[in-house]
């Protein structure tokens, strides 16, 4: 096969409108290199899921088009299952099959001889740490190794693609850490490309070569984690008032140095070329004005500050349950059972 026009994964003006009302995804576009680690993220219910749903052909958009490897994915289902693997935001392992036979089973769904098949399971159970347990069924496994489990399950077939939605969803750090330094010596060693929706910021930072941003459906940036950094243009100080304090919206915005100003409850989030400058400044400033300073935050851009500028949101935002939260339940409630079904 020729290399693919584009990219590894492109998304061309996709659209998913479900019922006929709830846009959850409006008009999306992008273009993933082969071998390239490309982060989606955004708060619950952007439309990360429903993305990752018509990329990897569980989902036709309602308009648009989605390429793997240069084919049309609503074209060529088949063909693009064969590149791909996926690994759900939801648990997908069978936990009355033991990790062995999760593994058989996905290897012959794609048609695998069982002799070969039967080699790269014990691979993989290998690679994943899951020798030892790999005749226990997949409902006593911790979460971290059923996430392995399935990501072993996703490459069973030895894909191009991986897609990873929330990989790591309520993993310890360590799990966490060592999901990731799998996933990187399998791009070094095979080029994979991956496409990853996360709600960790810092993995997507240390993981992802370029990162988008979606919100409400569309897509508000695009760029590697450091570009994204740099285009917010400076450090961001939050300053709090004394409670009742009269607005310092328009003292804080004439200061020197001053790009920008959001106000939230009571607070007041500046966006300036230095942090360390401006602190002394504003502090005077609202005293003079006859509001005191009760509190002063001085962050260096990280991407909680490229999301927060782009989404106008926390990252962390109570939404009420979404998919996410539900996983987690999910997650605990198994952990409670665990065994015990
Ligand atoms: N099958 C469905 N029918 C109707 N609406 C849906 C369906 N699936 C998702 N939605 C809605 O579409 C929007 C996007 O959902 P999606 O699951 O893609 O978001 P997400 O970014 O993955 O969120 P999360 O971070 O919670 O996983 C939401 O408003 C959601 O309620
Ligand atoms: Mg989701």
């Amino acid at each position: 096969m020729p290399p693919s026009p584009g990219g590894a994964i492109v998304a061309e003006d996709l659209v998913k409108v479900y019922n006929g009302k709830v846009h959850a995804v409006d008009g999306v576009g992008f273009a993933v290199s082969p071998g390239e680690v490309f982060g989606f993220l955004g708060p619950n219910g952007a439309g990360k899921t429903t993305t990752v749903s018509m990329l990897s052909a569980g989902l036709r958009p309602t308009s648009g088009r989605a390429l793997i490897d240069g084919l049309e994915v609503s074209k060529h289902a088949l063909e693009v299952k064969r590149r791909i693997g996926v690994i759900f935001q939801e648990s997908t392992a069978d936990g009355d099959l033991t990790g062995r036979e999760n593994l058989e089973v996905a290897a012959g769904t794609y048609g695998i001889s069982r002799a070969e098949g039967n080699r790269r399971t014990e691979a993989l159970l290998d690679q994943m740490q899951l020798a030892d347990a790999a005749d226990r069924f997949a409902k006593t496994y911790s979460g971290g190794m059923r996430r392995r489990l399935e990501l072993a399950v996703g490459l069973v077939h030895r894909p191009k693609i991986l897609f990873l939605d929330e990989p790591t969803l309520g993993l310890d750090p360590q799990g966490r850490a060592g999901f990731w330094t799998f996933i990187q010596k399998l791009r070094d060693e095979t080029g994979l490309t991956v496409f990853v929706t996360t709600h960790y910021l810092d993995e997507a930072d240390s993981m992802c070569d370029r990162i988008a941003i979606i919100d409400h459906g569309k897509i508000v940036a695009t760029g590697s984690p450091n570009e994204l950094k740099d285009r917010l243009g400076g450090d961001v100080v939050t300053l709090k008032t004394a409670e009742g304090a009269a607005d310092m919206s328009a003292v804080l915005k004439l200061l020197n140095g001053v790009v920008s100003l959001q106000k939230q409850d009571g607070s007041y989030r500046v966006k300036c070329a230095s942090g360390e400058t401006l602190v002394p400044l504003a502090v005077e400033a609202c005293a003079r004005a006859g509001a005191g300073v009760t509190g002063v935050i001085v962050k260096r851009p990280s991407l909680d500050e490229v999301f927060l500028e782009y989404t106008g949101r926390e990252f962390r935002e109570e939404e009420g349950p979404s998919a996410t939260d539900r996983a987690v339940m999910m997650q605990r409630v198994r952990g409670a059972l665990g065994g015990r079904r």
